[in-house]
């Protein structure tokens, strides 16, 4: 395989696995952008055990997918090719751990909801959407240093 090749081959699955994020993401948005029901009542508790399997699912596959980025080459690839932004693929990089660090915080807010103790968090659902906000800026981030790599490509004919 020629070193484009399996640039190209990189950056596909990356931009496979964004794909995929897109859909997860829109999933939990939309389910906390319903609004939650009451504490005490029975579907308070169910909600907050919803909400954290959607965190737990996405902190997992978040795992795996920083891993594949950080561990394939990915940010090795957009450095040597883009020289002009290695600051930025640091903040990238640097991004992934206080992603996580984030997810957790979330999923251990949603289970003390679930506990149904006074002085949850009202905020919890706001929280969410921040993180994901975040997630998706740094997802198109990431999607536009592959794009500029490509071009770079197209113009001199690589
Ligand atoms: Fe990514």
């Amino acid at each position: 395989m020629t070193a484009t090749e399996t640039k190209k081959t990189r950056f596909e699955q990356v931009r496979r696995e964004h794909e995929e994020f897109k859909g997860m993401i829109a999933g939990i948005r939309e389910f906390v952008e319903q609004p939650r029901p009451d504490i005490k009542d029975a579907e308070g508790h169910l909600w907050a055990v919803n909400l954290s399997k959607l965190l737990v699912g996405l902190h997992d596959k978040l795992v795996g997918h920083f891993h594949h980025e950080e561990q394939g080459g990915l940010f090795e690839t957009l450095a040597i090719r883009e020289p002009g932004s290695i600051r930025q693929i640091e903040l990238l990089r640097g991004e992934h751990g206080e992603i996580l660090g984030q997810v957790r915080e979330l999923m251990s807010g949603a289970l003390k909801y679930s506990e149904g103790t006074p002085g949850d968090d009202p905020h919890l659902r706001q929280r969410v959407t921040a993180v994901l906000d975040r997630l998706g800026a740094h997802e198109i981030a990431e999607t536009e240093l592959m794009q500029m790599v490509e071009y770079r490509d197209l113009g001199t004919g690589d």
